[in-house]
């Protein structure tokens, strides 16, 4: 994160979601660094109180995003005690480990990946749930606070797996396409109020969720052609790109950040 965008989000008032761990933490740190005042959300409570610890202006709320009565009074506590919201990063996300596993294991045999007819109703819905479900959650609330300031600028964590759909990760692939369509939709309705929607895409990165990653699979990502597994600060710095006003022109956008891995 360079100096030069010190003082960025000055006066602003941001919640970020996912804060806990990875690109959400990077990003509340970011926020935090440039001015912002920063509500930092997770599900992991005590994840998010040493990070505010830690970080100026930096309030933890425990949210899950799958539940919506918990987004909406994240949400309005925010607005409670500054009367706004400018900005909103959403990258509260999960992955399903035991079907990476699963995939590692076909890998080092050698075989085909067997996942979907093994994929349960429960590992499903767990991931829809977080991160297509949640998404809708934040994207309504934010829009429901936004829109009456005619401003504010909202950025969610998609996945470059929506474009290159992994075999055996069809729950993960699905979920994130879905947010991608849901966070443009979404953009395209509420540009009309002030308020800019845009996706960040990211390849893989150094976080949480791919310490969970099994490491036959990890080998599978390494290419001496492209870049190395992305930091969560080179996620987070795009993210913070399309919630500032430098990117005051984009709307709707999915900005893939993948180091090279392909192009969309
Ligand atoms: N790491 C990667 O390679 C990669 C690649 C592409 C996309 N992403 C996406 O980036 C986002 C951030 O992931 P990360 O890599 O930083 O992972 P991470 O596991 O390090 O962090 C995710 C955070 O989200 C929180 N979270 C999970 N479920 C939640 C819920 N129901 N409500 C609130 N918080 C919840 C977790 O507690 C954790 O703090 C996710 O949406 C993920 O899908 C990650």
């Amino acid at each position: 994160m360079g100096d030069d965008h010190t003082g960025r989000f000055d006066g602003r008032i941001a919640l970020v979601t996912g804060a806990g761990s990875g690109i959400g933490a990077a990003v509340a740190r970011g926020l935090a660094a440039q001015g912002a005042e920063v509500f930092a959300a997770d599900v992991d409570g005590p994840a998010v109180e040493a990070l505010a610890e830690e970080l100026r202006r930096t309030h933890p709320v425990t949210v899950d995003v799958a539940e919506p009565a918990q987004v909406d009074a994240a949400f309005d506590e925010a607005v409670r005690r500054h009367g706004r919201l400018d900005v909103v990063v959403h990258a509260a996300g999960v992955d399903d480990p035991t079907a990476k596993e699963w995939i590692a294991e076909a890998l080092v045999a050698e075989e085909p990946p067997v996942v979907t007819g093994r994929l349960g109703d429960a590992a499903w819905r767990r991931v829809m749930r977080v991160n297509l479900d949640g998404t809708f959650h934040v994207l309504r609330a934010a829009v429901r606070v936004m829109a009456p300031h005619r401003s504010g600028a909202v950025v969610t964590v998609g996945s470059s797996s929506a474009f290159d759909a992994q075999a055996g990760y069809p729950h993960y692939a699905a979920s994130k396409a879905g947010m991608h369509a849901l966070s443009q939709s979404v953009a395209k309705e509420a540009i009309a109020f002030g308020v800019r929607v845009n996706t960040v895409a990211p390849g893989p990165t150094e976080t949480g969720m791919a310490a969970r990653t099994p490491a036959a699979l990890r080998q599978g990502f390494a290419d001496p052609r492209v870049r190395p597994y992305a930091t969560a600060e080179e996620i987070a710095d795009v993210a913070l790109f399309l919630a500032s006003d430098e990117a005051v022109n984009l709307v709707g956008a999915v900005l893939l950040a993948n180091g090279g891995r392909f192009t969309v």
